[in-house]
């Protein structure tokens, strides 16, 4: 065989179709393996709404804002394999070590929240603001779960990222600076936020960006507070005040968690409200024998009930909420990167351009900093 060929096979990425087909418990052990051959070099971070199988693997796991942070604080690792979903994987490239590359073991594993807002709808939106109100006053708040090119733009016009553990305190960071906020893509955590800190729902019109000038008339947009992004989450939004109202009838005792990604008048409804951090401790720390009713992702809840068998941990609606895009991130998927790796000829790197990074850098590391 020429050189050449052999160079060419030698040095061409596994296909994954195979790994379809292969039984889990040999892609398991394939996972072991390269696990063990590459130590200290390879860092595998899960979020917590991936399945049990997927993240049994996962050397550190946590909510958004918690795997930003340990992104930015990984001194050893050379690969990271992030199991989650683009926008997280993309963070974790901004905020790690240039040496570093950050796989994500299926691209398709986007956020179709993050998809309801780009840079070019976002900057037309800021053009139309320029003619209404002072766009020096106006501080540009990203939800964690955006592009990177999104988060650029915050660092940009002096805003910051957020995630749904920091956001009010990111809100008072952004009044302290300047009187208005833009905070895009989604406007459930941005209005519950808003509202727990006393802003009025009057002072927060939602930006529809297909409508000129977002819907609004130039006086609603100057008497704004925070402006909000059309945007959700199709998960959280599936909430509703009705499956609250079903398990109180059902469960006199029973406390009701949920995202602020949920819609205002499910947060009303429920008890508690906060992160997925948050969630976590308030029923890891709750008595036994206390009831929950969650609502937040599937696989999560699911965890949360199995880990915690002394209460009873439900899930807060009839119908399925899971997110079909952390979903994609499956046993094949990560065995198929980590024989890519281990083999020389790595896939699926996510990377952001300098210019992009350097920016969206500066709205991370505010984020960062805000205590
Ligand atoms: P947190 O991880 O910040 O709780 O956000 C939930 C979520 O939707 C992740 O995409
Ligand atoms: Fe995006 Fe919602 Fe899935 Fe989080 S749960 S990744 S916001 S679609």
């Amino acid at each position: 065989m020429p050189a050449s060929l052999l160079t060419t096979i030698e040095t061409s990425a596994l296909p994954f179709e195979p790994y379809r087909t292969t039984p889990v418990a040999e892609l398991e052990a394939r996972i072991r393996s390269v696990k063990a051959e590459l130590g200290e070099a390879l860092l595998i971070l899960g979020h917590h709404y991936q399945q049990d199988e997927v993240i049994q693997f996962a050397d550190l796991r946590g909510d958004s804002y918690k795997l930003a942070q340990m992104a930015a604080e990984s001194q050893l690792c050379r690969w990271i394999i992030f199991c989650g979903v683009h926008f997280m994987a993309e963070t974790a490239d901004i905020l790690t070590r240039p040496e570093v590359d950050v796989i994500l073991p299926d691209m398709a594993a986007g956020c179709s929240m993050a998809d309801m807002a780009d840079l070019d709808a976002v900057e037309a939106a800021w053009s139309d603001l320029s003619d209404v109100i002072d766009t020096d006053d106006l501080t540009p708040v990203t939800y964690i779960n955006s592009a990177a090119d999104l988060k650029a733009f915050c660092g940009r016009h002096g805003g910051i990222v957020c995630t749904s553990s920091n956001a009010r305190a990111v809100l008072e960071w952004s009044f302290a600076q300047r009187k208005r906020v833009l905070f895009f893509p989604d406007q459930h955590l941005g209005r519950n936020t808003a509202r727990a800190m006393g802003i009025p729902l009057a002072q927060m019109p939602v930006w529809n960006p297909a409508e000129p000038m977002g819907g609004h008339s130039e006086a609603a947009l100057r008497a704004s507070k925070v402006l909000l992004w059309r945007g959700h989450c199709s998960v959280h939004q599936m909430f509703r005040p009705a499956h609250v109202a079903q398990f109180r009838q059902q469960y006199p005792d029973v406390k009701v968690l949920v995202h602020p990604e949920c819609q205002m008048s499910v947060v009303d409804a429920a008890d508690l409200v906060g992160s997925t951090e948050f969630i976590l401790k308030t029923v890891n720390e709750a008595p036994a024998g206390s009831t929950w009713a969650v609502g937040t992702e599937l696989h999560l809840v699911n965890r949360l009930a199995a880990e915690n068998p002394d209460k009873t941990v439900m899930f807060l609606s009839p119908m399925v909420c899971m997110c079909a895009t952390m979903y994609r991130i499956d046993v094949p998927h990560l065995a198929w990167s980590l024989d890519n790796i281990a083999q020389g000829t790595p896939v699926n790197i996510v990377k952001v351009p300098d210019e992009t990074t350097h920016w969206a850098r500066v709205a991370l590391e505010r984020m960062l900093d805000v205590k």
